[in-house]
This record gives structure tokens, C-alpha cells and sequence, in this order.
């Protein structure tokens, strides 16, 4: 039932269109365009910058405010005082766990941390230099052909499957990723720890001794991960959504999201910021970077600036930079030259007007790397653990499109290609 109407009115015609509205729980308004179609005219919306595409009851954004809901908690509060694999369960049930409801949520997702034996085979066929994430993307989209026991989509009890093997498996696959990259051998997991605590033991740990994951660490990894779970219908996510639209592989769909997240301007950007301040070197090159960056000629980019919803702070940047100090101190790590470098980056790109008229904020990647860096992980494996962090997110709203009656995503074009013509034989051209 429309809460208002729509009136389109259109040059050299004496109708209007009239066009259902409706409202959400939060934000703003969504006009129906669906019956354009019938009377000749598509939207026009490159980057989807103004289109809602589903409707979703997961996470609320408000980029103005700088809000981040997850199922209407904040994610200030879900960073201080719960837990990746208690927000795992709040992303897909809708509802925080009681005590026996996380219990039991844990108990089953550390039944599933192993991955099947002959998936080990797969990592021999990469080279060791191989970019973790190329990795990522084969070994999860392999995933498809080792679970042939939960594909029925629209069976509930399957989509719950799916959703388990995931968040339990892909650390273990993050971690083999590493291992590989440097020759040494897969750590299994180990159910006597934490999520994170049992992340760092299969990053770090060796057969030849025992690993004692250090709380603070551990902490900030299951920080990171939470702040990374998911972010409403960003670019993997639309993408992991468009992919189960066909009826695709869950597992298949989250490679989808994998490979789309990989991209610098996405979840590759944490990669990308270090190797930037790597690239600046010194304080004292920074106004040549902020140059570069307001120049419309050059294409470079200040990496973890930015943000296609956030027009003010990021919320999960905030939480972050705290972390970023937590860790710094535990490490005993004082005038970190990177972090150095990060905190005059921003503070001379919060106040210069290109930045500030653009509302070019630091976004969450802008202080994750260097507190991964400073953890020990290798700036190749960050955008491998915002995989990690997201499955949850994308398993989230692929279970939730495949909830309720859906079709096939299938967006349409404006064309400006050559109109019809006839073919030419190769002698009359
Ligand atoms: C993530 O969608 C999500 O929710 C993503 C994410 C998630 O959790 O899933 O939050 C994770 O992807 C965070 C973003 C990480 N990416 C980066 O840090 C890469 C650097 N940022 C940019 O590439 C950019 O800001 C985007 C891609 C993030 C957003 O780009 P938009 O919304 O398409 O904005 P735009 O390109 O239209 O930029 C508007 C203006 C342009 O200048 P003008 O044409 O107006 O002159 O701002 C400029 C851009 O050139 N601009 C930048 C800039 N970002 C935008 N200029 C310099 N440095 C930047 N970082």
C-alpha cells in the first residue's frame, strides 16, 4: 500500500505519470518507478547512486549523520561491547542471542572450522607469490564443489547451512592463503579458542610449538572483523545479491563478493592506503600527495578517503583509529612513521577546502591497515580479512533475497550505440 503518490509529469505530454511512494523504518522515501517501463521510459542511474534496489531489514546507513545500524543496533555500541560471532548471529536472526542462543551459535560454527582435506591440493597449484586474494576468490568459489548437501536455496534449513560453513571456513581459508604465500604450513583450527584468538593461532602458530594468542590482539582482530561485517548494499553486496538472483551457488555467489571487494576503490583500499603511505614516505611529501589527489589530471586518489554514502565521518573509522592506539600501545610501538604520516594525511585534508566541499572523510580502511600492519599480517592479506570480515554481510542478504518471493536482477541500459543497419560485405567496406 503506497504511504504517498508520485506525480511525473513529461514535456508534449498532457498526462502524468503517477508513482507509488513508499517509507521505511528509516530514511528517506523510495519512489516506485517500476511502471515507467510500461509506458516507455527506463531510470537512468550509473553507479546506482540513487537507487534502492531491495528492500532490506539488515543495516541502516545514514551517510549525513554518520549512522551505522546493524538490525537497529549501532555500531559504536557492537564495538565495545559485543562480539564478531554475536553480530554474525544479530546480522541473520534480526535479534541479539541470549547466553544459550550465542552458545550454541558458537558451538556450531566451530563445528564447521575445518575445510575438506583435498582443498589443500588447490593452494599447489598457485605460485607462492601469488596474490592472496586471487587465492581467496579460487578456493571459495571451489567451495561450490564440495557442498553438494545444502544447495537447495529455497530450503531455510540449507541457507542456514551455507551461512555456518562460511563464517567458520573462511578464516581457516584466509589463513591458508597466508601460510602458503610464505612456505609454511597450514595450521588447523583450533576449537579451544576464540573466533580470533584461533585466526591469529592459524596465522601465526607452528607445528613446532605452541601459539598464545595475545588477548589485546585478539581483541582488535574480533574489533576488526565486527566493524567489517556489513555495510547495506554496497558494491560486493549488490553484487553477491545479483549473483543468487540467478539461483547461483551460495558458494559461488561469495566469490562473486570476494572478487568485487578486491577492487581498490572497495575493500582493496586498506591495501591500498598502506602502500600509499608507504609511497609518501615522509611527513614531508605530503603536500605533494594532497596535490596530486585535487588534480583533476592525475588519477590518483587519497586512498581511505572518501565515501559513496558518507558525506560526514564514518562511524567505523572512529572506532578504528581507537583501536589503531589500543594495539600500537600494546606492541609498544610509539611514532609509528605510517601512523605519523595517517594523522597529518588527515588532518591537513580536513581542512583543506577541496576535501572538505567534496566531504572527503577518512572511511574505515583508512586506519585498519596500520593496525593489521602492525599486528604482523602483510598488507597483501588485508583485503583478504575484509573478505573474511564480510562474508557474514553478504551470506546476510543472500539469505534474506532468497526469503521471500524475488526474480532475477536484470538492470536495463540507455543506448547510444548505431542504430540498425545492414551488413556490408568484406569487399564493399
Ligand atoms: C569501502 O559502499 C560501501 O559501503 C563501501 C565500504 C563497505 O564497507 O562496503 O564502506 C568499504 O569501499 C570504503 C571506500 C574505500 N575506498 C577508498 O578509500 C578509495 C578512495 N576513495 C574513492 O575512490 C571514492 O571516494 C569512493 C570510490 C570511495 C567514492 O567515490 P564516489 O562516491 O563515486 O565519489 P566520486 O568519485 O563521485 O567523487 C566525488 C568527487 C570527485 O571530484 P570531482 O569530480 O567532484 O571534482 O570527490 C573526488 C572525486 O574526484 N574524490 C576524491 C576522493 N574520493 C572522491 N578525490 C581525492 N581522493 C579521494 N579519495
Amino acid at each position: 500500500m503506497a504511504d504517498k503518490i508520485a506525480k511525473l509529469s513529461i514535456d508534449g505530454s498532457d498526462s502524468e505519470i503517477e508513482l507509488s511512494m513508499y517509507s521505511g523504518s528509516e530514511g528517506p522515501d523510495v519512489i516506485d518507478v517500476r511502471p515507467l517501463t510500461g509506458q516507455g521510459y527506463f531510470t537512468y542511474d550509473p553507479g546506482f547512486v540513487s537507487t534502492a534496489a531491495c528492500e532490506s531489514k539488515i543495516t541502516y546507513i545514514d551517510g549525513e549523520k554518520g549512522i551505522l545500524l546493524h538490525a537497529g543496533y549501532p555500531i559504536e555500541q557492537l564495538a565495545e561491547n559485543s562480539s564478531y560471532l554475536e553480530t554474525c548471529y544479530l546480522l541473520l536472526n534480526g535479534e541479539l542471542p541470549t547466553k544459550d542462543q550465542l552458545a550454541a551459535f558458537v558451538g556450531t560454527v566451530k563445528g564447521h572450522t575445518m575445510v575438506h582435506e583435498q582443498m589443500h591440493h588447490f593452494f599447489q597449484g598457485f605460485r607462492r607469490d601469488a596474490h592472496p586474494m586471487a587465492i581467496m576468490v579460487s578456493v571459495v568459489g571451489a567451495l561450490s564443489a564440495f557442498y553438494h548437501d545444502s544447495l537447495d536455496i529455497n530450503d531455510a534449513k540449507h541457507r542456514e547451512v551455507c551461512a555456518f560453513r562460511l563464517i567458520a571456513k573462511m578464516p581457516t581459508i584466509a589463513a591458508m592463503c597466508y601460510k602458503y604465500s610464505i612456505g609454511m604450513p597450514f595450521q588447523y583450527p583450533r576449537n579451544d579458542l576464540s573466533y580470533a584468538e584461533n585466526f591469529l593461532h592459524m596465522m601465526f602458530g607452528n607445528p613446532c610449538e605452541e601459539y598464545v594468542p595475545n588477548p589485546i590482539l585478539a581483541r582488535a582482530m574480533d574489533r576488526i572483523f565486527l566493524l567489517h561485517a556489513d555495510h547495506e548494499q554496497n558494491a560486493s553486496t549488490s553484487t553477491v545479491r545479483l549473483a543468487g538472483s540467478s539461483g547461483a551457488n551460495p558458494f559461488a555467489c561469495i566469490a562473486a563478493g570476494v572478487a568485487t571487494l578486491w577492487g581498490p576503490a572497495h575493500g582493496g583500499a586498506n591495501e591500498a592506503v598502506l602502500n600509499m603511505l608507504e609511497e609518501i614516505g615522509d611527513a614531508k611529501n605530503i603536500p605533494e600527495f594532497i596535490a596530486r589527489a585535487k588534480d583533476p589530471e592525475d588519477n590518483f586518489r587519497l586512498m581511505g578517503f572518501g565515501h559513496r554514502v558518507y558525506r560526514n565521518f564514518d562511524p567505523r573509522a572512529n572506532v578504528m583509529k581507537t583501536t589503531c592506539d589500543e594495539v600500537l600501545a600494546e606492541l609498544g610501538i610509539k611514532d609509528d612513521p605510517m601512523l605519523e604520516i595517517a594523522k597529518q594525511l588527515e588532518q591537513i585534508a580536513l581542512q583543506d577546502e577541496y576535501f572538505v566541499k567534496r566531504k572527503l572523510y577518512p572511511n574505515v580502511d583508512f586506519y585498519s591497515g596500520i593496525i593489521l600492519k602492525a599486528i604482523g599480517i602483510p598488507s597483501s592479506m588485508f583485503t583478504v580479512i575484509f573478505a573474511l570480515s564480510r562474508t557474514i554481510g553478504w551470506i546476510s542478504h543472500w539469505a534474506e533475497f532468497h526469503s521471500e518471493p524475488n526474480k532475477i536482477g536484470r538492470p536495463r541500459q540507455l543506448y547510444t550505440g548505431p542504430s540498425k543497419r545492414d551488413y556490408v560485405e568484406c569487399s564493399d567496406r
